[in-house]
């Protein structure tokens, strides 16, 4: 055995044994001082950090985004600029189930990249649908209790589910799209990304523009049935994880095409939808999709901890020339995230080796648990000073980010424009974009998760939901659906998973 085959403390002690810990005698009782099985069983018992209040369950891997198009006259983000080549990681994920649930479960998929930029990390934490369920983010914690599990039995819930999304009719364009074939993704290969909110970009002229970003699969968009979705969350629960990593392992790289959806600054005030509502999309008639490159995935993790579990991805995380958008929902979760970060893995995550960007980090906040990076003694820890240390600068910041606002400190929801109303969207996903088969798919959807709603009140306000979104759709919803009976929802073997 090499001197290197040795185990070692954490303090890199070599150990005596893996297999024995110290006793009196053979049989004898074991002394507290056996100091590597006291930190063995006490590291132990620190293996986990909290896992992500949502979005827990998920896998990702590295790769590239490699620019080909042209759109250095709406952004002068250097990762978007033409040739640009930017190391990435993606993490995919389910939204409401927890670590070990099945991937196969009906819900949105999150698709957040990780840019590292030479001018800092960029951010874009999206989903693989182009909107979500609510607009303004004083909702959120409201509707993910709503998808997760009862405070007594534990168990999720369809009353509670309808009960909310019924309740709050923006849900219904998202809705549509879960209970829809993306619902059900065959593999995270196989489905389109979208950053979803919209967001601003500035040109090296200080132009500005607003934009939203799609991903489309070069896999092909391919589904899973209800029936196999259920089948495979029992014979492997790990499945969309395993797919990746397989896919990469064999050098099956999954790539997607970037376009951006561009409107110009001045636009957004007479649009007819309100550009900044996130239950909405511009439709392509609109503003057509513009090429910027291709993303690939093509390095797997070597530790899933350290590199997918460890990993922070943060809306406010901008670079020069990408910035945020009057979106509430935005705004919200420009907080959120960096705070969940600093309680699920600490102060100091931002120096953790996946989350590092890779040009230097120059900044005044100092200490806290786990500090790793600290500068030279001499460097000032205030600012201003006259000792030499950095400063912030307008002009490498890069631009005048803002927009404009004004008026009185009200709380009330965004200002209409002339076709906003929640069911419009829907009805048009599900007349003008699905076919005839993707609709009946979409009709046995929420027959079937429906059906687990127990309270007769809250039925009929389901039914007149799906009327509202599409006449059509809601005769075929009543007539199909056969109420469970009440408690049947709490039956774990009726449920078995959320259809
Ligand atoms: C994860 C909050 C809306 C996509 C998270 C996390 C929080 C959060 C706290 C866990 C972060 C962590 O522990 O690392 C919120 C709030 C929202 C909101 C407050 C509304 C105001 C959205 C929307 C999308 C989205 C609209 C997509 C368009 C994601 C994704 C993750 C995530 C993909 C997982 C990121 C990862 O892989 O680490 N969200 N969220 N969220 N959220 Fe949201």
């Amino acid at each position: 055995m090499t001197e290197e085959n040795i185990t070692t403390t954490g303090a890199g002690a070599p150990v005596a044994s893996d297999q024995h810990s110290q006793s009196v005698g053979a049989d004898g009782v074991i002394p507290l001082h056996d100091a590597y099985l006291v930190e063995k069983l006490a590291q132990f018992n620190r293996e986990k950090v909290p896992e992500r209040i949502v979005h827990a369950k998920g896998g990702g891997a590295f790769g590239t985004l490699t620019v080909t198009g042209d759109v250095s006259k709406y952004t002068r983000a250097s990762l978007f600029q033409p040739g640009a080549v930017t190391d990435m990681l993606a993490r995919f994920s389910t939204v409401a189930g927890e670590q070990g649930s099945p991937d196969t479960w009906r819900d949105p998929r999150g698709f957040a990249l990780k840019f590292y930029t030479d001018e800092g990390n960029y951010d874009l934490v999206g989903n693989n649908t182009p909107v979500f369920f609510i607009r303004d983010g004083i909702k959120f914690p409201d509707f993910i209790h709503s998808q997760k599990r009862l405070p007594g039995t534990h168990l999720r819930d369809h009353d509670m589910q309808w009960d909310f999304w019924t309740l709050q009719p923006e849900t219904a364009h998202q809705v549509t799209w879960l209970m829809g074939d993306r619902g059900l993704p065959a593999s995270w290969r196989m489905m389109d990304g979208f950053g979803s909110h919209t967001y601003q970009w500035i040109a090296a002229d200080g132009s500005k523009y607003w934009v939203k970003y799609h991903f489309k699969t070069q896999q092909g968009n391919e589904i899973l049935t209800q029936a196999d979705a259920d089948r495979i969350a029992g014979e492997d629960a790990d499945f969309h994880i395993r797919d990746l990593s397989e896919a990469i392992e064999r050098g099956d790289f999954p790539t997607w095409k970037l376009s951006v959806q561009v409107m110009p600054y001045d636009d957004a005030a007479t649009y007819r939808f309100n550009p900044f509502d996130l239950t909405k999309v511009w439709p392509h008639s609109d503003y057509p999709l513009i090429e910027v490159g291709t993303m690939e995935l093509n390095r797997n993790p070597e530790n899933y901890f350290a590199q997918i579990e460890q990993a922070t991805f943060a809306p406010s995380n901008f670079v020069p020339g990408i910035a945020a958008s009057p979106d509430k929902m935005l705004l919200a979760r420009i907080f959120s995230y960096a705070d969940a970060h600093r309680y699920r893995v600490g102060t100091n995550h931002a120096q953790l080796p996946v989350n590092m960007p890779k040009n230097p980090v120059h900044s005044y906040s100092k200490d806290g648990a786990a500090r790793y990076h600290f500068d030279s003694a001499s460097t000032p820890v205030y600012a201003p000073n006259t000792v030499g240390g950095p400063a912030g600068s307008a002009e490498a910041h890069g631009d005048d980010s803002g927009w404009q606002s004004d008026g009185v400190l009200v709380r009330s929801a965004a200002t209409l424009h002339p076709e906003d109303d929640d069911f419009g969207q829907a009805g048009t996903l599900v007349r003008e974009v699905m076919d005839d088969e993707q609709r009946d798919r979409l009709v046995g959807n929420i027959v079937g998760h429906v059906s687990k709603v127990t309270r007769p009140d809250l039925l009929e306000r389901v039914f007149e939901y799906w009327t509202n979104v599409d006449a059509d759709l809601g005769a075929r919803v009543r007539a199909g659906v056969t109420p469970s009976a009440p408690g049947s929802n709490e039956d774990p073997a009726s449920v078995g998973i959320l259809q």
